[in-house]
């Protein structure tokens, strides 16, 4: 694997290097992003990713300065992955000068869940994502079904942009007991950690009550958060939405998804299903 801190660089050993497939991450990889870099490859001939923890979304008072930053396990972790490219900058080569040009995604899609909880926090994905897709100029690029929200602004910005990317969803990878697997995970404590899977069991159970008939959206909704704050968590959100938009359903057939965001001590963990 060839590892380049620049993008002159990166773009010189992509010259000529067929489809590029690329998985953006902010490093810490666990088998989650792993299972993106698997996958990647029956969608190119080149399979490139990045490590830049992006200053630009995380808010004021978020853990930008403590989120983990493991370099050298990542770089083998990849490597062992067959990944080809890893590209990962520094600060002063992804902004030199302060980004004052920003993507600003629909308020519609951002006025909601996670958009709620994290002012800002998808302007600086989008942007982030912008900027490494001309970088990187991939054919395909992959982003998690684990941080939903963000893979529908990825997916609207590339349609309304018309950028020549086709963006493909990978599944959610998890731990035994179903806590969603995530780099913030490591913020827990044993005792948190044990905890923890209550939140994918309460979407679960939602999932399966959808299933079985039930469509009384806010009884189920209400149920779920009452049961995190019984157990000490304090929830932002657990809501069933249409999956294209992430809109409420209405009374129509649509695909359907149920999202939640609950912070446990001081670690905020996000998860969801498909119905
Ligand atoms: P990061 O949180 O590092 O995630 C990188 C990619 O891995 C994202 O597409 C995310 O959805 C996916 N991912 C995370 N946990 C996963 C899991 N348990 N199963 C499957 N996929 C998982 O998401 C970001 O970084 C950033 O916002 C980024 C897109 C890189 C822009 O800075």
């Amino acid at each position: 694997m060839q590892i380049h801190p620049t993008i002159a660089g990166l773009r010189a050993a992509l010259a000529g290097a067929g489809r590029v497939v690329f998985v953006p991450t902010m490093g810490n990889l666990h088998a989650g992003h792993i299972g993106l870099m698997q996958q990647a490859r029956a969608h190119g001939d080149c399979v490139v990713a990045s490590i830049f923890v992006n200053r630009l979304q995380f808010g004021a008072g978020e853990d930008f300065d403590k989120y983990p930053r493991t370099f050298r396990d990542d770089c083998a972790r990849l490597e062992a992955a067959g990944v080809d490219h890893l590209f990962a900058p520094d600060e002063k080569e992804m902004y030199p000068t302060p980004q004052t040009y920003h993507v600003e995604p629909a308020p519609a899609h951002v006025d909601m869940l996670d958009g709620t909880a994290r002012p800002g926090h998808f302007r600086g994905v989008a942007t982030v994502v912008l900027k490494l897709f001309n970088i990187v100029q991939p054919a395909a690029a992959l982003f998690g079904k684990k941080d939903y929200q963000q893979l529908m602004v990825i997916r609207n910005m590339v349609r309304e942009f018309a950028l020549p990317i086709t963006i493909v969803p990978g599944e959610t990878a998890r731990a035994e007991d179903g806590l969603a697997l995530s780099s913030r995970n490591g913020y827990l404590s044993a005792e948190e950690r044990a905890e923890a899977p209550r939140l994918y069991r309460q979407i679960a159970r939602i999932r399966d009550a959808v299933r079985a008939g039930e469509r009384d959206w806010l009884k189920l909704e209400a149920f779920a958060t009452a049961e995190l704050a019984a157990h000490g968590w304090q929830p932002d959100y657990v809501s069933i939405r249409r999956r294209a938009d992430l809109q409420p359903p209405g009374h129509e057939d649509a695909p359907l998804v149920v999202l939640g965001a609950a912070r446990l001590g001081r670690t905020r963990l996000i998860d969801n299903l498909e119905i």
